[in-house]
């Protein structure tokens, strides 16, 4: 009885939302996850927003059901759509940071997602290329970003010290850690990044994030994969989905070890949408 009791109040405390993040408790075997629409550039008739498949593969193939999150939507339609889902993703693309129907969707479900965390719920969100930087604006308010020649390369991840505390890759077997440090596993697909220097010199981002890897385009070193702190937030300025289901471009690496890539980090981030939540399945069964 004191036991549950004291559970009860852990819950919301901040002490233990640390513990919470740490220690998933896995209730939900039917994640669901929404992913951000974006405006096409040169739009043909009657399609004026996509979302890649690979990303809704990549979270399919690791168990989860995927709901597009449309752009243009009114503030409530987007409350309730939250209310709807376990966790959300923000593709990579290329779209105005600041003024697209992506941004805005994405600053509004960022903000719920903050929300709900703080309030012991567990929201998990996740930022590919476009989606990391978006990240990086709407958690310090600011573009921080800098220009780097890295618009079409795999490149191998060097990690920082604070990967083996890290969530994200605690539990990746040695063989493929061993080969992320030294294999082009990883795919970019950007021209701009956060520098480390950048990212240093932000308060508000080092408080909030951790940084798990780096790169460099032989000029910057720039922040290529990392994790908040306090709330299941993650980001890679790569792309882990494009491996194992993107055969456009001759530089997506298709090794075993790339498309383990692929799988291990929809495993992962698929499991965090399976912690706690309190939406409902009668929520859940009534979408579009
Ligand atoms: C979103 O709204 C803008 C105008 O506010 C419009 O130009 C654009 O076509 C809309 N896009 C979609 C996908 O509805
Ligand atoms: C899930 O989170 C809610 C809100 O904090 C809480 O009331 C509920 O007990 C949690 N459920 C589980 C199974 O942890
Ligand atoms: C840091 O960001 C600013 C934009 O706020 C940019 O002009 C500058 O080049 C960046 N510096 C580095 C070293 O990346
Ligand atoms: C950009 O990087 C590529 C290798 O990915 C290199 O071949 C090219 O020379 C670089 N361009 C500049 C302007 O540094
Ligand atoms: C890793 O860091 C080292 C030292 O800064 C640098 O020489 C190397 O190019 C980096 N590797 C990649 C793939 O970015």
């Amino acid at each position: 009885m004191i036991h549950l009791y004291l559970a009860c109040l852990f819950t919301f405390s901040n002490a233990v939302f640390a513990y919470h993040i740490g220690t998933p408790i896995k209730t939900n075997e039917r994640p669901i996850i929404g992913v951000l629409a974006q405006e096409v550039y040169d739009p043909p008739p009657h399609r004026n927003s996509y979302i890649a498949a690979s990303y809704v593969k990549f979270l399919e193939s690791a168990g989860a059901r995927v709901v597009p999150l449309m752009i243009n939507k009114s503030d409530d339609e987007y409350r309730r759509l939250f209310k709807s889902i376990n966790g959300v993703l923000f593709p990579g693309g290329g779209v105005s940071l600041e003024s697209s129907g992506y941004s805005k969707a994405a600053g509004i479900f960022y903000r719920l997602a903050l929300e709900a965390n703080s309030n012991g719920d567990y929201f998990p969100v996740w930022g590919t290329c476009l989606g990391f930087e978006l990240l990086t604006l709407l958690t310090s308010g600011k573009l921080l970003l800098s220009h780097t020649n890295t618009s079409g390369i795999a490149l191998p991840l060097n990690f920082t010290d604070d990967v083996r505390d890290s969530r994200l890759f605690k539990d990746f077997p040695e063989d493929l850690m061993k080969s992320l440090e030294t294999e082009p596993l990883t795919e970019n697909s950007h021209q701009w990044s956060l520098t480390t220097e950048n990212f240093t010199k932000s308060e508000t981002l080092k408080k909030f994030y951790r940084v798990l890897s780096t790169n460099t385009d032989g000029q910057n070193e720039f922040v290529s994969t990392m994790e908040a702190y306090d709330f299941p937030i993650y980001a890679t300025q790569w792309h882990p989905e494009k491996n194992a289901f993107e055969w456009t471009r001759p530089y997506i690496p298709h090794t075993p070890s790339a498309i383990k890539t692929t799988f291990y980090m929809a495993y992962f981030f698929v499991n965090e949408g399976m912690v706690n939540t309190t939406t409902t399945e009668q929520h859940k069964m009534c979408f579009y």
